[in-house]
């Protein structure tokens, strides 16, 4: 259980998943939160870099330490997450986003936030793990190779109130819906209870997919999520599983 919550910020760090990471080798309790205003050393999925230069975006990373957790579900965190994130934006703003599995949160049609969740072994179990988030909040605009598919809270909000995002609302936001959800993960260490209120919010369920695998990319229906949280497919009216980090998955209409 992820009983409370402990936030830290800094102005400037270079990564906040790496700050966590340095206390976890200081023996730090589970809970800690590290938020930072800018990021020298952010870091992406698939060793990309993550850049968070300017005060626009929530960078914050968590610190958990669950007992005896499989190293199958570590990666269902992420997908716990996103769900997170996507609660804490309808809460506080009413931006109703969808989750393009796994873990993007996607409005408008654009990405609004990343999910990096990291962890170390030790003695053969998992010691601990990070969970890392970056939203775009005040973003009015992003690099070029990036700028077709992100979009940020004040962009959307644009379109409804007028209202401004707000950080460090927005980072307490995220980790009160997360402890909520992953109290309901830990019991399990799946999906199972979470399942539902996934698909609810999943994008493109039944509909046609584009599945871009590395060495091919075919057409599939989603039908939803598994307990693991992996994307349950059709193709030729044959049910598939693919696994998160395996494959991309897209619309056939674009990026979501
Ligand atoms: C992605 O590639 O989509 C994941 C991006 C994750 C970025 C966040 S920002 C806070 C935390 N610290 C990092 O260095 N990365 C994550």
């Amino acid at each position: 259980m992820l009983e409370e919550i402990r936030y830290e910020y800094y102005e400037s760090v270079d990564s906040t998943n790496d700050r966590i990471k340095e206390r976890a080798h200081d023996n730090e309790a589970q809970g800690l939160v590290i938020s930072a205003g800018t990021q020298t050393a952010g870091k992406g999925r698939i060793g990309r870099k993550w850049e968070s230069p300017t005060k626009d975006s929530v960078s914050t990373s968590l610190l958990l330490t669950p007992d005896d957790i499989s190293l199958e579900a570590i990666p269902t965190i992420t997908v716990v997450a996103a769900m997170a994130v996507r609660d804490a934006l309808s809460n506080l703003y009413g931006l109703e986003g969808k989750i393009k599995w796994p873990n993007d949160i996607v409005l408008g049609g654009k990405k609004i936030c990343g999910i990096l969740t990291e962890m170390e072994m030790k003695d053969n179990k998992v010691w601990y793990v990070v969970v890392g988030i970056g939203v775009n909040v005040h973003n009015t605009q992003f690099p070029e190779e990036i700028a077709f598919k992100a979009t940020s809270v004040d962009i959307e909000l644009q379109k409804q109130s007028g209202e401004k995002g707000h950080r460090s609302e927005i980072t307490k936001a995220i980790w009160e819906s997360f402890q909520k959800y992953y109290n309901i993960f830990i019991k399990t260490q799946d999906m199972s209870g979470l399942k539902e209120e996934y698909e609810r919010y999943l994008a493109n369920l039944n509909e046609r997919v584009r599945i871009e695998a590395q060495e091919n990319s075919y057409e599939a229906i989603a039908r939803g999520i598994d307990d693991r949280g992996q994307l349950i497919i059709e193709v030729d009216g044959q049910q598939q599983i693919i696994s998160t980090g395996e494959v991309s998955v897209r619309g056939i209409y674009g990026y979501i």
